[in-house]
């Protein structure tokens, strides 16, 4: 077992941490206060390479393995959440299951165009009135002259109205439907440009201000036949697939988040004295770090454990999930400490807690709810849920020729 990183993971924290503080911590305060989305930040992502991390050269991406996009999200969030959001939805949740589901026309067509960011990507599962219940969407998708008409409404889509393509999930039998039975559901790669389709923002958001969340409308919007994504039916375990991958940048992300945490506690407590010393020098103070050190490591194990998995073709819903809850879970604790730590400053903007103790909060909401994460990990062990032969995982690393 070979805990050290490679000179290439090196070169891709200092690439990610070079960019975070080149681009996003100079401005960040005031982008988050004034609930302001900067697309010019992911034009600039794309010029350093980071929307092509983990893709074939041949589809203009980096060849980088699935570790190294786990440890961009990780830097991103250091800085801000919204950062690391831009490569959870465009590379996780639409780029890899193009990549991984995609027949050849589809991957010339797209990939090129996505690790490029002249197209970004964003994920159109949710709707108003269903997101852990996935069966429970609305949206239809009826077939007609070598098209499929859209009709429904996606809600709490990060990215929606700043994205080009869409990965959207709909009902393509409607007897399945009825009965609830997930193999009546498909998935589709949907321009923007498609008739019938409009996006909008949604307002008043805890955290992830500097970041966009919407909604998606489709209305009678026709999507060519060639544009469905695997088979008729596959819909779910695209969405699931999916969510293998979006969740594994969120547990980064969150890894990243506990880190700020920490390194700002630490900073503030060599420098704040009280009854005559740094705060650091109060066990009370020393339990908070100490915890914010345990939770940071733990979830860093995690998640680059899932990575070595996808890197080496090993299903890991499992581990994935796992990571997931743990680091949401823990960096939800973290912010909570650092807040506390900084007093008083952690309750105003004066620090960055503030910002971070908003921010955790949404990564155990979306991708899969900690509740949910905790029935996927009670489901395996009890033996109700087990991994298919038939499942498909992403293309291994390093990818063949
Ligand atoms: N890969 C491939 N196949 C998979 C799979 C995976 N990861 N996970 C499950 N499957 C397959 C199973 O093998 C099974 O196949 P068969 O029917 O052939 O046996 C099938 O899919 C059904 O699987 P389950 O029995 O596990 O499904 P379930 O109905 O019990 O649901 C669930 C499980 C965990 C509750 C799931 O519905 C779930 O994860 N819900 C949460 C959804 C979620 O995270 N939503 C948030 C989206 S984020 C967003 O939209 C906003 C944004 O912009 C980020």
């Amino acid at each position: 077992m070979d805990f050290s990183l490679s000179e290439m993971h090196q070169e891709v924290i200092d690439l990610s941490r070079s960019f975070a503080q080149r681009m996003i911590l100079p401005g960040i305060k005031d982008a988050d206060r004034a609930g302001k989305f900067d697309r010019t930040i992911i034009n600039a992502m794309a010029d350093v390479g980071l929307l092509g991390l983990c893709f074939p050269e041949e589809y203009g991406g980096g060849g980088l393995d699935y570790i190294s996009l786990g440890l961009a999200c990780e830097e991103l969030e250091y800085a801000d959440t919204s950062a690391r959001v831009v490569l959870s939805v465009h590379i996780g949740l639409t780029s890899l299951p193009i990549f991984t589901w995609g027949n050849t026309a589809q991957k010339e067509k797209y990939l090129p165009l996505m690790t490029s960011g002249k197209m970004i990507g964003a994920f159109g599962l949710t709707e108003p009135n269903a997101g852990s219940d996935v069966v429970g969407i609305q949206t239809t998708a009826d077939k007609d002259s070598g098209t499929y008409v859209l009709n429904g409404e996606k809600m709490w889509i990060s990215l929606s109205d700043a994205a080009d393509l869409f990965l959207i999930f709909a009902w393509t039998d409607r007897e399945k439907k009825k009965k609830r039975d997930h193999s009546g559901m498909s998935a589709f790669i949907m321009e923007r440009s498609y008739c019938g389709v409009t996006t909008g923002d949604i307002k008043g958001k805890l955290g992830v201000r500097a970041g966009k969340t919407g909604f998606i409308s489709m209305s009678d919007t026709r999507v060519p036949e060639e544009n469905i994504l695997g088979k008729p039916g596959d819909g779910f375990k695209i969405a699931m697939f999916s969510l293998d991958q979006g969740r594994y940048t969120v547990a980064a992300g969150s890894t990243g988040l506990i880190r700020a945490c920490h390194d700002a506690c630490v900073s503030y407590s060599n420098t704040r004295a009280t009854f005559a010393e740094p705060i650091g020098h109060h066990q009370l103070v020393k339990e908070m770090i100490a915890r914010m050190y345990a939770g940071y490591e733990i979830s860093r194990n995690l998640y680059l454990k899932a990575g070595w998995m996808k890197n080496n073709g090993v299903a890991n819903t499992r581990a994935t999930s796992l990571a997931k809850w743990i680091a949401c879970e823990q960096a939800e604790a973290a912010a909570a400490d650092a807040v506390q730590v900084h007093g008083a400053y952690g309750f105003s903007d004066e620090y960055p807690v503030e910002r971070y103790y908003r921010n955790a909060k949404g990564a155990s909401i979306y991708e899969g709810t900690r509740e949910i994460q905790k029935l996927i990990q009670a489901d395996y062990s009890l033996g109700y849920r087990a991994d298919k032969e038939d499942r498909r995982e992403l293309p291994t690393w390093p990818f063949r020729e």
